[in-house]
């Protein structure tokens, strides 16, 4: 089973994967945590490109040549219950923020969707937990340093796509400000009564 999830950054995903991690092995599940940008060669040169401010085309095919490595090494592990901490939504969300200004929101996410289809691998589940941007980057930064405005902006935005995409593509949409302990605890619940379809 391919579970997916996704958030705006600052939303607790890595924590609650790890945790769902565990209470998966628990049950006697064999699990498989991966996340994108993956730990390859090619998430770093991803990871570059984000630092170096790269442009929004730029940033997009190599997370798309990052992802087609990542859906092959997914594929052998179909009989796992595979974590994945964000997938092909991220470059949807992000991506489509950056390159709406270039070229419309509808032209954006359709050329990152065709570029997707020949590696496409649905996920069984993606859940998207939601958080306030204003909060995700307290979260990240700390409460003492100051807010970069321009970012929480750009992550308005990216959320704003991220709830259009929910409808679309049908995500579980998680309330993201509670304790992780609750987070957690739901979305345990609904994979494990996915499992028992
Ligand atoms: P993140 O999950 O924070 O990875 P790490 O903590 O390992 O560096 O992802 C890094 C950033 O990349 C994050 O701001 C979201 C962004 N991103 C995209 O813009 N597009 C994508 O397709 C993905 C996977 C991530």
């Amino acid at each position: 089973m391919f579970v997916v999830l996704e958030g705006i950054d600052g939303t607790g995903k890595t924590t609650i994967i790890k945790m769902l991690a565990e209470s998966l092995s628990k049950k006697g599940h064999k699990v498989f945590i991966t996340q994108e940008p993956t730990r390859t060669w090619l998430g770093s040169d991803v990871r570059r490109a984000i630092e170096e401010e790269k442009n929004g085309y730029t940033q997009a095919l190599l997370f798309f040549a990052d992802r087609a490595e990542h859906v092959k090494e997914l594929s052998g592990h179909s009989q796992d219950i595979i974590l994945c901490d964000r997938y092909v939504y991220s470059t949807f969300a992000y991506q489509g923020a950056q390159l709406e200004k270039h070229m419309g929101l509808q032209n954006a996410l359709k050329w990152l969707e065709s570029v997707y289809e020949p590696m496409r691998l649905d996920p069984d589940l993606v859940f998207l937990i939601k958080v306030d941007p204003e909060e995700g980057m307290r979260r990240i930064y700390g409460r003492e340093k100051k807010e970069k405005f321009e970012k929480v902006e750009f992550l308005r935005r990216v959320q704003e796509i991220y709830d259009y995409l929910a409808d679309i593509y049908g995500f579980v949409v998680i309330d993201g400000n509670r304790t992780l302990m609750m987070i957690h605890e739901e979305i345990f619940q609904r994979i494990k009564s996915k499992i028992n379809k």
